[in-house]
């Protein structure tokens, strides 16, 4: 498939040139639309990107954050102060450092009778902010798995196919595997899709999306997403390949 990369020395690197892009977009949409609503991610790649952001002001770079709307694009289905949980790793990178106003932040609720009231009433935050066509997310931040997964859509999940749901309960082959995450119904409108991906592990997933036709279906998530809006892979050398190694 078509790739429009961008391929950086390291983490660090990756991370300036994806939050230089998100601030790009951030502008756009507080010009054009008078508001910023973001899907985050989760793992552990776009920890440095929202720690560089809560420190950006220090750099002068300002963020109008009553305009910014924070989502998530999965969540793992554990209390909010877990380890795991995705809501704790940017609460502690990014939202603990700036003055968001808290009504603006919208975590994945994993304190309800189980992962599909929890999916239901999700949708339905998304469906009171963004009204009753699915949203088109101005950024969506996207990692990608070794085996191709995005967000929590892994290979054979039958929440690949949801057109008409805009969260899924789903059960991953990770840990923890009670997730809820956005669907393709969601995530094929973005309109900026940033994906960070760094290690070299991540190398072979690389080398096998880009070798896809792009004619045929993809066999992995990632491929398998075609996003209304700009795609861009933020890639460090030893995902790209391109390492002394
Ligand atoms: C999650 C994710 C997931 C993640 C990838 C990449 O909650 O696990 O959002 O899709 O982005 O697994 O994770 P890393 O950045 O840790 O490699």
């Amino acid at each position: 498939m078509e790739m429009d990369t961008r391929v950086f020395p390291d983490l660090d690197a990756l991370s300036r040139g994806a939050l230089e892009e998100l601030l790009h977009a951030l502008r756009d949409a507080v010009r054009q639309r008078g508001r910023f609503a973001i899907a985050l991610s989760g793992g552990r790649t776009p920890a440095k990107l929202y720690a560089l952001w809560a420190h950006a002001e220090e750099h002068g770079v300002s963020t109008p954050w009553n305009r910014v709307h924070l989502f998530w694009g999965d969540e793992r289905y554990v209390p909010h102060d877990d380890l795991l949980s995705n809501y704790r790793m940017a609460r502690e990178a990014l939202i603990a450092h700036v003055p968001i106003p808290a009504a603006n932040v919208h975590p994945m609720p994993t304190d309800r009778s189980g992962p599909e009231k929890a999916a239901e009433a999700y949708e339905s935050e998304l469906r009171a902010f963004f009204g009753s066509e699915p949203p088109a997310f101005d950024v969506q931040l996207l990692g990608l798995g070794v085996e191709g997964h995005i967000a929590s859509l892994f290979p054979n999940s039958p929440a690949l196919e949801e057109k008409r749901r805009w969260v899924a309960a789903v059960e991953a082959p990770a840990q923890p595997p009670r997730r809820l995450t956005l669907t393709p119904a969601v995530l094929s409108q973005g309109r900026n899709t940033l994906f960070l991906v760094a290690g070299a592990d991540k190398r072979e997933i690389i080398q096998a999306l880009a070798a896809e036709p792009a004619s045929k279906p993809s066999q992995y998530p990632a491929g398998r997403i075609r996003p209304a809006g700009r795609v861009l892979w933020f890639l460090d050398r030893a995902a790209a390949g391109t390492d002394a190694s």
